[in-house]
């Protein structure tokens, strides 16, 4: 959800005013999310390295979340949203844990949305964090153990990532899950994203050729979709 600070900046507010207007554009995404049927919402609010900026504006993010978590939490389960909060949660406050597990535990069994909020967030820390986890289980690692001990183990991957704000990176989101994702970065700023450019990233995803490995070719003929598993090759 990137570029809250430079919408504050053009219209002379302070950066927090930016985040304020970005929590807006999140209630919206959501809603027009669930309403085109998307299953899962994934969105980056902040990430392990955010703890760098200064002072004033990291505790106008944890003021914020906290006042999201009072009053977005009963709005969003009206609306059948389940809410996860992916993220190391050691540093937060007793407050904003207390209440992260509570909007996870009240939402629990709605069914017509996951958003996954990621706070304390970084795709390097949930590879390190799932490998500690079966190392210390004693459990093997091979790709699917590891997809399975990650923080976002309870959705598939993502179909399309969307970075907003003009940068052309990942900055370290989804780093694991994102290998297969079509990937589509837009100008507007995240306070900016509203249904039409939603609609614009989904009909961008709707373009796209997803190959997973294989030829076009193979996607368009049938009969070599499914081509014999290796150890029937080697066997002939
Ligand atoms: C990046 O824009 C955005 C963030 C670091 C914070 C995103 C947070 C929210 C949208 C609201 C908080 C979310 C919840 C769930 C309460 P930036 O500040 O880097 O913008 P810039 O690149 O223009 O400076």
């Amino acid at each position: 959800m990137d570029g809250n600070g430079r919408w504050a900046k053009q219209r002379f507010m302070p950066r927090v005013a930016g985040h304020r207007q970005g929590v807006e554009s999140l209630r919206r995404c959501v809603r027009a999310c669930s309403e085109r049927g998307v299953k899962v919402l994934t969105v980056f609010a902040f990430s392990s390295e955010n703890w760098n900026r200064p002072n004033e504006e990291v505790s106008g993010l944890m003021d914020l979340l906290a006042g999201a978590l009072a009053r977005e939490v009963k709005p969003l389960h009206d609306s059948g949203v389940r809410i996860c909060f992916i993220g190391d949660r050691s540093r937060m406050s007793d407050k904003v844990r207390s209440g992260i597990d509570q909007a996870e535990l009240s939402t629990r069994s709605n069914t017509r949305i996951i958003l996954n909020v990621c706070f304390n967030y970084g795709g390097r820390w949930d590879i390190a964090q799932a490998a500690s986890k079966l190392v210390a289980q004693g459990q093997a690692v091979t790709e699917e153990s590891l997809a399975g001990a990650m923080a976002l183990a309870h959705v598939p991957d993502p179909d399309l990532v969307i970075r907003t704000g003009g940068e052309y990176r990942i900055s370290n989101f989804l780093l694991w899950q994102s290998a297969y994702s079509e990937l589509h970065f837009t100008d507007a700023l995240w306070p900016d994203f509203d249904e039409t450019s939603l609609d614009q990233a989904i009909a961008d995803f709707a373009g796209r050729e997803r190959r997973f490995g294989k030829t076009s070719e193979q996607l368009s003929s049938p009969a070599q979709q499914h081509p014999p598993a290796l150890n029937t090759q080697a066997a002939a």
